[in-house]
């Protein structure tokens, strides 16, 4: 299948969709769920991001009893090669949205390799009053049995749902929807690719309408993220993005990775440690030494289920390190892509990590 215009406004006719629904702005972004194989059979041999939108939401008539939607395709990518000239313009038009009084939520169809990625840095940069919904597939849309459509079905109905706003943005995967923060894809085979393993899911799609499992949180963003958003907004459009990597401790481990990115210049470090985020000796080294030189080094897990807390000494600002609490370590990479890039400073790194 011939991949479609990589931007732009994508056709979706309108005709016969009652007046009155809610109106979603669709933004496509490729993934799996627009991708395209030989044959039906094939499952994992496919070209991601083939199909375009318009094409897409065509394909699921169901769709209009729900909401009436505008569609953009802004890129058609696999998501592992999600870049931040896509998340601007991705936070660009969802911010736009929560603006305009003429649109009720967001739906972005999106690859799930780095969904959980793109929905957490959403949640953290736009005010997301409204529902905003992230859905993919984990099957191209020629397979047999593709998980593709009702999963664009189920994230329109929980984007057109009132109860979906104030929750930050959702997941919306194999009936069930996840709370950007506490999302993870666990698995790479089946449809049933995501999990929110401390928190579980925020809502469940029956065919009765969409189940809420737990209340949405206070209406106002905590004020670390609001002032972070404050200083995001002031920025001029184009302003770099600070070199933020992650360095991984296991059996074995040595400094040199580390090392060899202090001395090319990284900017800010993200320890992906094991069990309570405990680091190996020989990468703890390099990482003290980055700390003394006033580089922000934060401290995550490997482990899924994992909560890091501050040690003694990290309370008492001896090493220096932030520590990322129960966000996964690419997650807490985005918090520091953020607060670097805002311009805050260590201490504010950690009382941001707090908030989830
Ligand atoms: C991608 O992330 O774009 C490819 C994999 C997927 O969508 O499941």
């Amino acid at each position: 299948m011939k991949p479609t215009s990589p931007a732009g406004s994508a056709p979706f006719s309108q005709a016969g969709a009652p007046v009155g629904l809610p109106n979603l702005l669709v933004l496509a972004t490729g993934g799996t769920i627009a991708g395209a194989a030989a044959a039906p059979e094939i499952l994992s041999r496919y070209q991601a991001g083939s199909l375009g939108i318009g094409a897409m939401l065509e394909a699921v008539p169901q769709l209009r009893a729900h909401a009436r939607m505008q569609a953009e395709q802004l890129a058609q990518i696999d998501s592992k090669d999600m870049d931040f000239g896509l998340w601007e313009a991705l936070a660009r038009r969802v911010a736009e949205a929560m603006d305009d009084p003429a649109l009720d939520g967001v739906l972005i169809t999106h690859g799930t390799d780095t969904m959980e990625e793109t929905a957490f840095f959403l949640g953290l940069a736009v005010d997301c009053r409204k529902p905003v919904v992230l859905c993919g597939a984990m099957r191209p849309a020629t397979a047999l049995s593709a998980d593709g459509p009702l999963n664009l079905l189920h994230a329109v109905r929980v984007a057109a749902d009132p109860g979906a706003a104030g929750r930050g943005p959702l997941i919306v995967m194999h009936q069930q929807a996840f709370a950007a923060a506490e999302a993870l894809k666990f698995q790479s085979l089946s449809p049933d690719a995501f999990a929110a393993p401390l928190a579980g899911p925020v809502a469940r799609v029956e065919d009765g309408g969409v189940r809420f499992l737990r209340p949405a949180g206070p209406a106002r963003a905590p004020g670390p993220v609001a002032a972070l958003r404050a200083r995001l907004a002031g920025l001029p459009p184009g302003a770099p993005w600070p070199w933020v990597e992650l360095v991984a401790s296991h059996a074995g481990a040595s400094g040199g990775a580390a090392e060899a990115l202090l001395a090319a210049g990284v900017q800010g470090l993200v320890a992906v440690g094991t069990g309570a985020g405990t680091l190996h000796k020989a990468l703890l080294a390099p990482l003290v030494a980055a700390t003394g030189l006033g580089l922000p080094v934060v401290r995550a897990s490997r482990v899924p289920l994992a909560a890091v807390e501050r040690d003694a000494a990290e309370a008492n600002g001896k090493l220096g390190f932030a520590a990322a609490g129960c966000l996964s370590p690419q997650k807490a990479r985005i918090v520091l892509l953020l607060a670097l890039r805002a311009g805050l400073k260590q201490a504010d790194f950690q009382a941001l990590l707090d908030v989830f």
